[in-house]
């Protein structure tokens, strides 16, 4: 009886050992280093890059997208995820009215801070969304889709609203402490 019990739990040991091999390890959190909308209403108006984030959509009138640029560093990452949290605090640094539900691009090149328009900035790549970011007020947004890391180099990201849901605004001033706004995950 005893030595069997001793088989198992060896056994147990040595089944738990394999999976923790290839479970995912969270290696880096990043902030955006550029976050820079662009206007339908001003299309040739360069914003540069803001401390706050804003995206809007309101059919018939203002659509405001949203460029976010990562420098990523080297660090052997495999797979890249946004993030989007936005914890309640006593003075809530941001504002979500609507469905809080954007879609989230890929693009062609970086985003160029000082100088890209609603007119003239990156173009999608791919075509398709790489997924989308359910906002969720005074929590962590759901967020679909992972990408694989470009490593020591920029990733950048197009965001605007998931258009079927109708109205939304979302805005926020980044911030780290507590974490408020958009981040990237790094997995390996
Ligand atoms: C968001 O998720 C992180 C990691 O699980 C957690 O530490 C943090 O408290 C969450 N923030 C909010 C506002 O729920």
């Amino acid at each position: 009886m005893k030595s069997s019990f001793t088989l198992v739990s060896l056994f147990t040991a040595a089944a738990l050992a394999v999976p923790s091999h290839t479970t995912p390890q969270l290696i880096d959190t990043l902030f955006p280093h550029y976050l820079v909308p662009v206007k339908s209403l001003q299309p040739d108006t360069p914003f540069g890059t803001q401390h706050t984030g804003t995206i809007i959509w309101e059919r018939g009138n203002e659509e405001v997208a949203l460029i976010a640029g990562f420098d990523v560093p080297d660090n052997g990452a495999t797979t890249c995820c946004l993030n989007f949290v936005l914890p309640w605090t006593s003075s809530n640094s941001w504002i979500v009215t609507g469905s809080g539900i954007l879609n989230y691009y890929g693009l062609s090149r970086p985003v160029d801070h000082v100088h890209d328009t609603w007119n003239h900035r990156p173009e999608r790549f791919p075509q398709y969304s790489l997924g989308q970011i359910e906002v969720i007020r005074g929590g962590n947004g759901t967020v679909t889709g992972s990408i694989p890391c470009h490593l020591g180099t920029r990733m950048d990201f197009e965001l605007v609203a998931f258009k079927p849901y109708g109205y939304t605004t979302v805005s926020w001033y980044e911030l780290d402490i507590p974490v408020t706004g958009l981040t990237m995950q790094m997995w390996a």
